[in-house]
């Protein structure tokens, strides 16, 4: 029998995950009440004022080190922005109210509202700039994907430790004119592509259940945020994650030093993006192939979100049933 050590620390963040949990929920059925009604803003808005008013309710000293909003000037809670009743455990929190926004306003597939807490000083604190990010699940020999390697040998690499052909790995890319030579590179190698308008958090989590997701190695560039959002998810269930954030005028460069980035060409670990003991919700706000969005019922109103904590390893799908939320009217 193994005797588990727990320290405080590791109480305070297990009684946190119940916590999370509440706060997820309630941003993605604020949201959802704005989904397929074609307004992006409207839907971000209320997933930020849902979590901000969650998170304001809980016991923690709370500062959030990188979140969703200031590259497309939407609604956010703002880096810096103190979190909580200042009773509490200090703790870094990344957050993205809505993850996919444009799939919540069009009702499409894959929409999510995602937050992280960690420990103070264990998440990477960054602007909302771009990442350059490659990803893949647990069970791969340490190394074996490289961020600086050609797309050809990161599949290769991949379909040897997988034991596959080459074309029978899937790469997940995000549909964008930027990435035209991952496209281009993936086909010339001859590996299967999957392409998703939005929504990398998810994206980069598909690896870690290639046989249910069908996705073997994420690559591609997008949100800083969602970054570190997948990384932390990614250490709760294994995997490897390696990332550069993209400082490509000197005011990123100069904005992401005073919050601690020394080399702007620095190339992130997902143990670095996420150092410490981490815990990640995500609750669906439309059905997507992670999580089953919100349903709005006569009496209830139904949720599900998944909750990673890293500290066990311990990943948890939870049935919400909101009863009073659908009675008062409550998000
Ligand atoms: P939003 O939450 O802002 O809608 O982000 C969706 C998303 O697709 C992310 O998953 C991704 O990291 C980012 O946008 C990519 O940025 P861009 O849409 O500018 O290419």
């Amino acid at each position: 029998m193994v005797d588990l050590v727990v320290t405080e620390n590791q109480i305070i963040e297990r009684i946190l995950t119940m916590e999370l949990v509440r706060v997820t929920e309630r941003a993605a059925v604020s949201c959802a009440r704005w989904r397929g009604r074609g307004d992006e803003k409207a839907a971000d808005k209320a997933a930020v004022d849902a979590m901000r008013r969650e998170l304001n309710r809980l016991s923690i000293e709370g500062t959030v080190v990188i979140g969703e909003g200031e590259r497309d000037e939407a609604p956010m809670l703002f880096i810096g922005e103190k979190l909580g009743n200042g009773f509490g455990p200090k703790v870094d929190i990344a957050v993205d109210p809505l993850e996919g926004t444009t799939l919540c306003a069009h009702d499409m597939p894959g929409s999510i509202a995602v937050m992280a807490m960690a420990q103070s000083g264990t998440l990477l604190n960054a602007p909302d700039v771009y990442m350059e990010k490659i990803a893949i699940g647990p069970g791969y020999a340490q190394g074996i994907i490289d961020l600086d390697a050609s797309i050809e040998d990161n599949i290769q690499a991949m379909a040897k430790a997988k034991g596959v052909r080459v074309n029978e790995i899937t790469a997940l890319v995000l549909d964008r004119p930027r990435h035209k030579h991952f496209i281009d590179g993936l086909r010339k190698v001859g590996a299967s592509i999957r392409l998703i308008t939005d929504g990398d958090v998810a994206g980069v989590i598909y690896t870690t259940e290639p046989e249910k997701s069908g996705v073997d190695i994420y690559m591609g560039t997008g949100g800083a945020p969602e970054g570190v959002l997948a990384a932390a998810a990614l250490r709760c269930v294994g995997g490897q994650m390696q990332t550069r954030l993209i400082l490509d005028t000197e005011a990123k460069v100069e904005r992401a030093r005073t919050m601690g980035v020394k080399d702007p060409h620095k190339k992130y670990d997902m143990t670095e993006l996420a150092s410490g003991d981490v815990v990640v919700a995500a609750t669906g706000v439309t059905d997507g192939p992670l999580l089953t969005g919100v349903r709005f019922r006569k009496d209830v109103v139904e949720t599900e979100t998944i909750v990673y904590r890293s500290v066990t390893g311990t990943v948890r799908r939870i049935q919400g049933q909101h009863r009073e939320m659908q009675k008062f009217h409550l998000d």
